[in-house]
């Protein structure tokens, strides 16, 4: 993890990052270099000669400038006010290049400390790498960039050292995130994924800190009747497990939030086998549960005085002799049946048994959010960059929607129209887990409406695309796990 820093003083590191913009479509381009003065002629005359624009993603190297290397990185078009997550996308950008380097300094225009916040966000989160799998050559790869400084001068306020304390905390807790989805299924297995949290959760000031943690393994979760994982589960040698994560905030009467995170660790498809193309991706079918217990352990280290119980409901679809058969019925913790007609939407199942059980707790909710990598459907209609947002109370929705543009994650609000809910209707059980296939991702977000209170404000956030990077790396997403809606998480227990 980079070390960040701020300073207004003299540039001590040994690389110089700065903004670079354009000005005009004829190849004009302008240094951004906010408070830190700079001999720009020489500068641009270089840049210009070596073809630099300044569009988004551009990371240009030059030897020399008041540090050993500087470093020219796309803000797009010259501005006098550039959004937080253009400051954001640009010093993360600028971060991936600099694996191997000890330290850099980030100079940007910084209109307020929520641009600080941003830069110190964007390059803790660029710095990224994964190399737990390298085998023979892992001692010949770089480390991410070991420390950084924003440059500002607002350096000196308590507000701007909050922002670092709070970037440096995000940072760490989504490049948790990021590791799980990257592990392999054979090594990140139900059970495995409580070792690493219960790790996490100990780093993290665990009972000091106001955390609890508890887990149910598969004895405990057939005998309880969580017919959901299960179902999904039982086809697998890597058995089920449940793992529930609170958090007490110090201050009394606040606000209590429950998270159910979609945990599948291996999602083939059970036997509604996925064809095999593609299917590797299917390692990221447990980034919901990811990202809701490291928002927990995130918002417990910020001390946010919002409660959180949080849900992971983990399981391995597999296929197997004892996986369940499409016409299998199930039971869901609480006693609704579900015919499974398709071993495949499995998510829903177990996201079922987490939200009802969410629901039982002995203290009052004030809003629960379920996180899953839940549709293909979800990829279809928005995209790999966007997620969607359902919910029951649009007063939720917008204000999560509000914390979503603040944190820099884009989402956007989808319908659950009532008229398809005919379609998960079952001639044998409570509910079939599939219905029409157009408008799958609806579909899916009306199953799970079924099983939560009409009185509790909630929100189906499906990250199918956005949660893992097939792609090429951009901003300061890499390739593999993204870490996606846990900033999101954060701010709107912020707001709340
Ligand atoms: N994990 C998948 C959804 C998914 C697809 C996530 C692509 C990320 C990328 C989910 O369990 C699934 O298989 N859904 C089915 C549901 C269908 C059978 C109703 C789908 O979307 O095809
Ligand atoms: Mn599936
Ligand atoms: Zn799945």
């Amino acid at each position: 993890m980079t070390t960040l820093k701020i300073s207004d003083g003299l540039v001590k590191d040994d690389v110089l990052v700065v903004g670079l913009a354009s000005t005009n479509t004829k190849g004009g381009i302008a240094i951004e270099s906010g408070d830190l003065a700079l001999d720009v002629e020489y500068l641009i005359s270089s840049l210009t000669d070596l073809g630099a624009t300044g569009a988004a993603d551009e990371v240009t190297k030059m030897p020399g400038g008041p540090a050993r290397m500087i470093v020219f990185t796309g803000l797009g078009s010259k501005s006098t006010s550039y959004s937080n997550e253009i400051l954001r996308r640009a010093s993360g950008s600028a971060a991936r290049m600099l694996n191997g380097a000890s330290s850099a300094t980030f100079a940007f225009p910084t209109k307020d400390i929520t641009a600080v916040a941003a830069i110190a966000e964007g390059v803790a989160l660029g710095a990224y790498v994964f190399n737990e799998f390298r085998g023979s050559t892992k001692a010949e790869r770089k480390d991410a960039l070991k420390s950084a400084t924003v440059y500002t001068k607002l350096a000196s306020k308590t507000e701007a050292k909050a922002a670092i304390h709070r970037a440096q905390i995000i940072a760490k807790y989504t490049h948790l995130v990021r590791d799980l989805i990257n592990t392999p299924p054979s090594h990140l297995t139900p059970h495995s994924f409580t070792k690493i949290l219960t790790k996490s959760f100990k780093d993290a000031g665990g009972l000091k800190a106001g955390l609890k943690v508890k887990i149910w393994d598969e004895k405990q979760l057939k005998t309880q009747g969580f017919g959901g994982i299960i179902g999904v589960g039982q086809g697998s040698a890597n058995p089920p497990r449940l793992l529930h994560i609170e958090y007490t905030p110090k201050a009394k009467n606040t606000k209590r939030y429950a998270f159910v995170g979609k945990g599948i660790t291996f999602d083939t498809g059970g036997l509604n086998l996925k064809p095999g193309l593609g299917m590797e991706a299917m390692k990221s079918d447990m980034s919901g549960a990811a990202a809701v217990c490291a928002a927990t352990l995130a918002i417990a280290e910020l001390g946010l005085p919002v409660a959180i119980e949080c849900w992971a409901p983990l399981a391995e679809n597999m296929p197997s002799d004892s996986a369940t058969r499409p016409s299998d019925i199930i039971t869901i913790f609480g006693g609704k049946t579900v015919e499974v007609l398709n071993p495949d939407a499995e998510g829903r199942l177990v996201l079922a048994d987490g939200l009802v059980k969410a629901q039982e707790s002995k203290n009052k909710l004030d809003g629960i959010i379920d996180v899953a990598t839940l549709t293909g459907a979800q990829v279809i209609a928005l995209g790999t960059r966007t997620s969607a947002v359902m919910t029951n109370n649009q007063k939720f929705s917008d204000s999560f929607l509000e914390a979503s543009k603040d944190a820099g994650e884009q989402f956007w609000p989808m319908p659950l129209p009532v008229e398809l809910r005919a379609s998960l209707d079952s001639p044998v059980a409570d509910l079939a887990n599939i219905g029409d296939k157009n408008g799958g991702m609806l579909v899916a977000g009306l199953f799970l409406k079924d099983f939560v209170s009409n009185e509790l404000p909630w929100l189906h956030l499906d990250i199918a695309g956005p949660a893992y990077n097939e792609g090429k790396a951009h901003g300061y997403t890499p390739v593999g796990g993204t870490g996606i809606a846990l900033r999101s998480l954060v701010r709107l227990v912020e707001q709340a």
